[in-house]
């Protein structure tokens, strides 16, 4: 789906008992913060940005809680206080790489799915190929609900570079992209957050994958017996899902198309979270 802005994942931190958790983030830049359940799966997710500069420490108590009640959290101290703080543990494709769906989450797919959901006689329907339809892995297509006969909705800007191959149904369709956005499009396997939406307080699992179908039929007993992800394809698949299910890992150049030019599509450099002081 497509993002606002490019978002890596700096990684995972370990959760004490009393629900505490003391990690370091990157000094200088935008980060935001997901609970995660025993299995990685997405409890609640914040939707906005917090940065904190060199040396700066700070807690969620304090902004989560009223003024009366943040001293009285406090007087018990968390547990995880009590060890020193930890750095991040990056996802298999690091933190200085966006999420991308070919390179990162089909292999998952063709490994696990594809015995039962392939291109012939996909068990209920759902076909998880590696066909290409549009430029796009059929595989992904079915997640958003999308059967391979059906025309891809774009934006202009993609429509546009799209037309560029050849046999490309695409429809311009901010509708249905905007379903798909707000988790409404019929068939949809994939939740994701709903960036045109306010600032009301979300459910507990409202987003991502602890609220995707994709997932929830994976904890089902007829996949849990025939279907086991190693512990690292788990995390990368639902990882992937809880920063709402890129297809691409990097961008359109805009400017060539203003000049009616091939746009382009461009790798992002993104630093190292922690620099030197990490080596
Ligand atoms: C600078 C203030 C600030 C700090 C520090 C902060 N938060 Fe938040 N948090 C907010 C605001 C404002 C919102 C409501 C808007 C939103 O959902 O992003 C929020 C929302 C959330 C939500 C989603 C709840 C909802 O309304 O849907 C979660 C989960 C969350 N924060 C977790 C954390 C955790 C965990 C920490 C500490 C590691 C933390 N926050 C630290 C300000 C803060
Ligand atoms: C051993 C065969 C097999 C494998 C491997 C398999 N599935 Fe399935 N899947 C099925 C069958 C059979 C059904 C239909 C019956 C059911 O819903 O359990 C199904 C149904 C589904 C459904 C629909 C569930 C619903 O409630 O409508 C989803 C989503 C799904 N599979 C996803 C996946 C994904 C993702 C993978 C790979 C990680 C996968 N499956 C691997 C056999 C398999």
């Amino acid at each position: 789906m497509s993002t606002w802005s490019p978002a890596r994942i700096i990684g995972t931190v370990p959760v004490e008992e009393d629900g505490s958790a003391f990690f370091k983030v990157p000094a200088d830049v935008p980060v935001y913060f997901q609970a995660l359940d025993e299995n990685l799966l997405e409890v609640r997710r914040m939707r906005t940005f917090v940065t904190l500069q060199r040396g700066e420490v700070r807690g969620c108590t304090g902004c989560h809680e009223t003024r009366d009640e943040a001293p009285q959290a406090l007087m018990k101290v968390p547990k995880a206080l009590a060890k020193e703080s930890v750095y991040p543990e990056p996802p298999s494709w690091g933190s200085t790489t966006l999420p991308d769906y070919e390179a990162h989450i089909h292999p998952i797919i063709v490994n696990n799915c594809q015995p039962c959901h392939g291109e012939k006689n996909p068990a209920a329907g759902l076909e998880f190929s590696s066909r290409r339809v549009d430029g796009y892995y059929q595989a992904y297509r079915t997640m958003f609900g999308l059967s391979a006969d059906a025309p891809t909705p774009v934006q202009e800007l993609a429509a546009f570079e799209m037309n560029q191959g050849k046999g490309h149904n695409v429809v311009v369709d901010r509708e249905a992209l905007r379903m798909m956005e707000r988790n409404e499009y019929p068939g949809q396997l994939i939740t994701i957050s709903n960036k045109f939406g306010d600032n009301s307080v979300t459910e507990v699992r409202q987003f991502g994958s602890g609220n995707s179908p994709l997932i929830k039929a994976l904890l089902s007993e007829a996949h849990l017996q025939h279907v086991k992800l190693s512990d690292k394809d788990w995390e990368d698949l639902v990882t992937w899902i809880d920063v709402n299910a890129p297809y691409w890992g990097t961008f359109i150049d805009k400017e060539p198309v203003r000049e009616g030019e091939k746009p382009q599509r461009l790798k992002i450099q993104i630093g190292q979270p922690f620099g030197l002081e990490n080596e």
